[in-house]
């Protein structure tokens, strides 16, 4: 059973510079949600309530984001605006989150570490901060099914074009079940050619607690930080690492062009401003030249 998330937040941000100098990243809205409140989300609607968030200094707005705010929440019941104080409320009890802060930025793997106190002897879910997927089922829902049956790492993968392979870390391996490989190479932003796929590595995992040790025996690699890949690299050649390539659309809104198709997209889903936003989308494609 997975009962623990882990959601990596304390980056820099610097792809998304100035915003980033004063704001989290993973506090930029999708129209009036912060992104990180959407991977909170997904972690409760997948069944797991207890989550630790990785945060670093000037980071606090994610913290507020999911305390109390006893005086907005006095104000709207004074105002009889339920529907909008119950929305307040909720953000601060839908889940048990705890936060620790990264002190040092020293990479993704590094920041993994900060959890191993938390998570103790069990196995984990990680989701990345600045990382959606818009899917039927929640993304992490899919990993934690294929995880009760395998009892073994899980790494969610997306498949990408073959030109864009060289953004991203690429798994390759044989397949055991439909969209589940088991892991026999894994390669950080290979060129096209030498690519073992075009399964790339999406921001969602399934981690069992032997990753500290890893994660500890990793050298520094890319950016001179402790990655992620690096020690799940190291770990498959000791145990069976899966790959899932799980349904649904990936958004990796660190990175400016991502973030502004994903606001659209999810702008022209709601329920609120989705018909007359689709509206002024068509007006505006039909000026371009
Ligand atoms: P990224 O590599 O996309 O984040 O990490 P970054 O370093 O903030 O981005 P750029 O390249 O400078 O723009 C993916 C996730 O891992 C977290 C980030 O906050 C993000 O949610 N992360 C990254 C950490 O928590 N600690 C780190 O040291 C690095």
């Amino acid at each position: 059973m997975i009962s623990k998330a882990v959601i990596p937040a304390a980056g820099f941000g610097t792809r998304f510079l100035p915003i980033t100098k004063t704001q989290p990243k993973e506090m930029l809205p999708i129209v009036d949600t912060p992104t990180i409140q959407y991977v909170v989300e997904e972690a409760v609607n997948s069944g797991v309530r207890d989550i630790l968030i990785i945060t670093a200094l000037g980071k606090s707005a994610i913290e507020n984001h999911f305390d109390r705010a006893f005086e907005l929440e006095a104000h709207l019941h004074t105002q009889g605006r339920e529907e909008q104080r119950l929305q307040v409320r909720n953000l601060a009890s839908m889940a048990n989150i705890h936060f620790i802060r990264q002190r040092e930025l020293n990479g993704l793997g590094d920041a993994i570490s900060y959890a191993r106190w938390h998570v103790g002897d069990e196995a984990f879910l990680v989701l990345l901060g600045d990382t959606l997927v818009d899917s039927q089922v929640p993304c992490s829902r899919q990993l934690i099914d294929v995880y009760n049956r395998l009892k073994s790492p899980i790494i969610g993968v997306e498949e990408v074009p073959p030109q864009k392979v060289e953004r991203y870390g690429i798994v390759g391996g044989e397949a055991v079940e439909p969209n589940t490989w088991r892991i026999e190479v894994m390669v950080e932003k290979p060129k096209a050619i030498e690519a073992p796929s075009n399964l790339a590595i999406g921001g969602r995992y399934i981690l069992t607690p032997d990753i500290f040790d890893y994660i500890e025996k990793t050298a520094r690699g890319v950016n001179n930080e402790v990655q992620l890949t690096d020690a799940l690299q190291l770990m498959h050649k000791d145990r069976a690492v899966y790959a899932h390539k799980f349904e649904g659309v990936r958004h990796d809104i660190g990175n400016r062009l991502d973030y502004m198709r994903t606001s659209v997209k999810y702008a022209a889903k709601r329920k609120d401003i989705g018909t007359d936003f689709k509206a002024f989308l068509k007006e505006f494609v039909a000026e371009l030249d």
